[in-house]
């Protein structure tokens, strides 16, 4: 393969080196195409447009891969715990005992929230969809943390890392009760990670929550699921947002916005739906072929990046039957019409020609409604699990001695210049 690509236009040939990565397809570097041509590229959609180097996440849509930091999801959903594998997006190594346990101290130490941000929620319609509280509250972070919003302060950046993933689950919390109309739960020292959130979620003053070990796994699991997927939209927009070198409560709620959009992370929401719009399996075969008349998508199917199975959706099936088979909901109607439906995209021609796969998508709202959760909590709890993603993404691009705010070009098919006219002329 050649370490060169050339670009001749309009009389001016540009030479251009050919990069590679560790792994994956060589990219061109166009950085002096501009300077050198006068011309720009036009990739909508960024399809063919690698937008920064990293060494966080890596895929293989066409194998069905997902490294972080080189290690396969499938080990870490296995046998590692959300809070290692925070540790590992952050820093790029699996941390030793003591440096795990200085780790934990740290995000345990920092889950509570200030007194005043509570009467923040109150500002919230009552039943406010819990996702527009969390843009709300999230960016508000930055109004109560000002000693960690200088982003040229390493040792600030680090302490808003630990504030976000720590204070993450109580706000998610909270704004599940504040939908519920129930009363916060304070977070808990002596609990770990995913069973706090869990108590905060589901625990009220006339009863107290129960901790189930199979459930409080699967949740972890879940959380580990949706850690980091590379340079994704809402991950992107993480990244834009602070190349402005906008503070990261900020960029995290910038985040947030785009992850809920139904293409994104509001797909396990439509998917559920989806599911339950089908109500049984006798009704797949009418469904799917209002997918090929165009009608409407299958919600979670397809990926940008995966051209084969979602290796996260293999592990969110067991994790879903493991749920469902805990809490007694092994015969779900839903589960029935999920398993048929992926059967009968997986072989149909229209799925199969396009590369259509189940996404993680696919199986997590059946398995969050199993664990208690309502559709409108699906993604917050992305959110919850991906913002240690964007926060090492936001990280390492504040770090990137290459780091320039991300500016975008256009091509112009607006009006061409033209003289102003008075309104009683127009
Ligand atoms: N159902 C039916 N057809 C689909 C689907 C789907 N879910 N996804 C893609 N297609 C078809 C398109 O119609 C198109 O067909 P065509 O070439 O005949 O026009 C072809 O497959 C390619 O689709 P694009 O939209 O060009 O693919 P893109 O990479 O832009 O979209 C996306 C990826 C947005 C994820 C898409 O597959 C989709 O809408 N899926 C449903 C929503 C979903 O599950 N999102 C979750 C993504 S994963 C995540 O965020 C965790």
């Amino acid at each position: 393969m050649s370490n060169t690509a050339t670009v001749s236009i309009d009389g001016k040939t540009v030479e251009m080196p050919v990069l590679r990565g560790v792994d994956g397809p060589p990219v061109i570097d166009i950085r002096k195409l501009y300077a050198e041509a006068d011309v720009f590229t036009y990739d909508p959609g960024f399809t063919s447009t690698a937008s920064c180097e990293s060494k966080i996440t890596f895929i293989d849509g066409d194998k069905g891969v997902l490294l972080h930091r080189g290690y396969p999801i499938e080990q870490l959903a296995e046998q590692s715990s959300f809070l290692e594998v925070c540790y590992l997006l952050l820093h790029g190594e699996l941390p030793n005992a003591a440096e795990f346990e200085e780790f934990d101290h740290n995000i345990t130490y920092h889950t509570m929230l200030h007194e005043q941000f509570d009467r923040f929620f109150n500002g919230f319609r009552r039943d406010a969809h819990p996702m527009a509280i969390m843009v709300g509250a999230v960016g508000a972070l930055s109004a109560f943390y000002h000693d960690s919003t200088n982003v040229d302060d390493p040792a600030q950046r680090m302490i808003s890392s630990h504030r976000l993933i720590a204070k993450m689950p109580t706000i998610a919390a909270r704004a599940f009760k504040y939908f519920r109309g129930q009363p916060f739960v304070h977070p808990r020292n002596d609990l770990s990670y995913a069973e706090n959130f869990l108590r905060m979620c589901f625990s009220v003053p006339a009863e107290d929550w129960k901790p189930n070990p199979v459930l409080t796994k699967a949740m972890d699991r879940i959380f580990i699921l949706h850690a980091d997927h590379e340079q994704n939209a809402s991950t992107s927009t993480v990244r834009l947002a602070g190349s402005s070198g906008a503070n990261p409560f900020a960029c995290i709620a910038a985040g947030i916005a785009c992850l809920w959009g139904p293409s994104h992370g509001g797909a396990n929401e439509e998917a559920l739906n989806m599911l339950a719009e089908i109500g049984s399996v006798e009704r797949i075969p009418e469904y799917v072929q209002g997918v090929k008349d165009r009608r409407y998508r299958l919600m979670g199917f397809g990926h940008r990046v995966y051209k084969n199975y979602d290796p996260r959706a293999k592990v969110m099936q067991q994790t879903c039957h493991e749920v469902l088979a805990e809490v007694g909901h092994q015969d779900d109607p839903l589960l029935k019409v999920a398993m048929e439906l992926e059967k009968v995209a997986l072989s149909d021609p229209y799925f199969v020609e396009r590369k259509l796969y189940p996404n993680v998508d696919f199986y997590s709202g059946i398995t969050l409604r199993a664990l208690g959760f309502p559709a409108e909590m699906f993604t917050v709890l992305f959110a919850l699990a991906r913002t240690v993603g964007w926060i090492s993404q936001w990280k390492e691009m504040i770090e990137d001695p290459l780091q320039k705010i991300g500016r975008p070009r256009q091509i112009y098919t607006g009006a061409p210049p033209r003289d102003y006219v008075p309104v009683e002329t127009r």
